[in-house]
């Protein structure tokens, strides 16, 4: 007998189940070249499966050249298809085992950039998704262009004109896979091997690889309360372009002020280099006015990237670029040559979301949310901390600064808090230059709900307490 083990609660299905293990059994050499299978019927018989299921297995695994089929005689193990060193699921480095963190239930998660997954608008999503499968026309499953669906592109460009003064025709946008690939996409338009890039310092870990992975050489320019230093801008051989995060800096908070942006602006103008405008969640802002973009003051040196990961969902991962002329037609080459282009259906969709109001709707929902959770976030801060922490940055976005006196989140106490059930990132992880920002941790509060921000703070104070006795 063959030994396969069926198991009904999983999902794979059963045909996948034995066809795997019969697989690994042939490659490993536990089923020999020449020997015999049972009967489909005796095998259907054996793990209580319907014979059509074994049957399809036979089939598949004689397909690949597996099995062979001996007129009269039955079904047996190929010659040739025993592999000395089979790979096994344990065989795999540790490294790619396991995609992401395993975050058990209990794990309170402080991690910046999650909106409230939970408060997804789906009734109004799954309406349009509905309208837009049945009346989209067939031409619209083909392959589409790089740039993105113009019902997309036009429909940003006017909500972004109404509510943040960026100036722009739909032709000037291209659709990309979240802020992520936008970044990637400017980083390859900009940067040929050892270009500079002045970039804020902090910023976080995974856009200075997106720059340093095309060869650029980065130029970190502090940040303070008041954003980059725009007067430490390198100009001379050194020059370069310069990424900026200016409505809300990631991860300390700050709002670039006029002086700055003006300075930026100059400086581009007089380099010859262009200002990346990464806005990735200034729609968020509980208090004063809308920051306009840097982007409105001069649309022919500034790039300007949004996403909708925050305002939606990260799962959506759809973002834009918006680009001065001279780089438009070489963006949609390098997006089609990265991925052709961004799934179109989901573009339509979220199009008649924004022109059908939905989305300014859900951001005012959701506004009033993020400020309950981040003004109750600053109250238990200031109840378990005292004086002893400060929350500094801008009342914007999805998260906050929590500024300790006395405290060094070092890898080790970050390591203790997640043994105590709470994770969260320090500053100091996206500091390029090392050793000042040791005392703040990032807390992101947007995918939070009361009660969870509060177990997670008195966590942390469980764990911070035993560090200072
Ligand atoms: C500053 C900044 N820019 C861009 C992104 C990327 O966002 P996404 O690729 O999900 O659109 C993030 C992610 O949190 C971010 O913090």
């Amino acid at each position: 007998m063959v030994w396969v083990a069926v198991d009904r609660r999983l999902n794979t299905p059963l045909t996948k189940q034995i066809f795997h293990q019969l697989q690994s059994k042939i490659l490993n050499g536990d089923l020999k070249a020449g020997q015999a299978l049972p009967s489909t019927r005796q095998l259907a018989a054996d793990l209580q499966v319907s014979r059509n299921v074994v049957l399809e297995v036979y089939e598949q695994l004689m397909a690949e050249g597996y099995l062979e089929a001996r007129q009269g005689s039955g079904t047996f193990v190929a010659e040739g298809a025993l592999l000395k060193h089979p790979l096994t699921f344990e065989s795999l480095p540790d490294s790619i085992k396991h995609t992401g963190t395993k975050m058990t239930e209990d794990i309170v998660n402080f991690r910046s950039g999650i909106p409230a997954l939970e408060l997804f608008p789906r009734k109004h999503w799954a309406r349009l998704a509905q309208q837009v499968l049945s009346d989209t026309p067939g031409r619209s499953f083909g392959y589409g262009s790089p740039e993105g669906r113009y019902e997309l592109r036009s429909a940003i460009a006017k909500y972004l004109y109404r509510t943040r003064g960026v100036r722009c025709h739909p032709d000037q946008l291209v659709i990309t896979s979240g802020a992520t690939q936008a970044i990637t996409l400017v980083a390859k338009l900009l940067v040929n091997p050892g270009d500079h890039i002045m970039i804020e310092d902090p910023i976080t870990n995974d856009i200075q690889t997106i720059f340093t992975s095309c060869g650029a050489r980065l130029i970190p320019l502090p940040v303070d309360h008041s954003g980059i230093a725009a007067d430490r801008l390198v100009t001379g051989a050194y020059h370069g372009s310069v990424y900026v995060t200016p409505s809300h800096q990631y991860p300390l908070g700050s709002i670039l002020p006029i002086q700055r942006r003006v300075q930026l602006i100059e400086y581009a103008r007089n380099t010859g280099s262009y200002i990346v405008e990464d806005d990735y969640d200034s729609e968020f802002r509980y208090e004063g006015p809308p920051i306009h973009s840097l982007q409105s003051l001069d649309p022919s040196v500034v790039i300007y990237i949004g996403t909708f990961s925050k305002i939606l969902s990260p799962a959506l991962r759809i973002g834009y670029l918006i680009l001065p002329y001279p780089l438009v037609e070489r963006c949609r080459m390098l997006k089609w040559f990265s991925d052709l282009h961004t799934p179109s259906l989901e573009q339509l969709i979220l199009a008649r979301f924004i022109e059908e109001g939905f989305l300014e709707r859900h951001i005012r929902q959701m506004k009033k949310v993020y400020k309950q959770r981040r003004n109750f976030l600053r109250k238990v801060l200031g109840q378990c901390f005292g004086d002893s922490v400060q929350v500094t940055g801008d009342s914007t976005g999805l998260h906050l600064i929590a500024e300790f006196t006395g405290i060094r989140f070092t890898n080790e106490v970050l390591e203790q808090m997640l043994g105590a059930g709470v994770s969260v990132h320090g500053v100091e992880m996206h500091a390029i230059q090392k050793g000042r920002h040791e005392n703040r941790i990032i807390l992101g509060y947007g995918n939070l709900e009361e009660q969870q921000i509060e177990k997670g703070i008195s966590r942390i104070k469980h764990v911070l307490d035993n560090i200072r006795k």
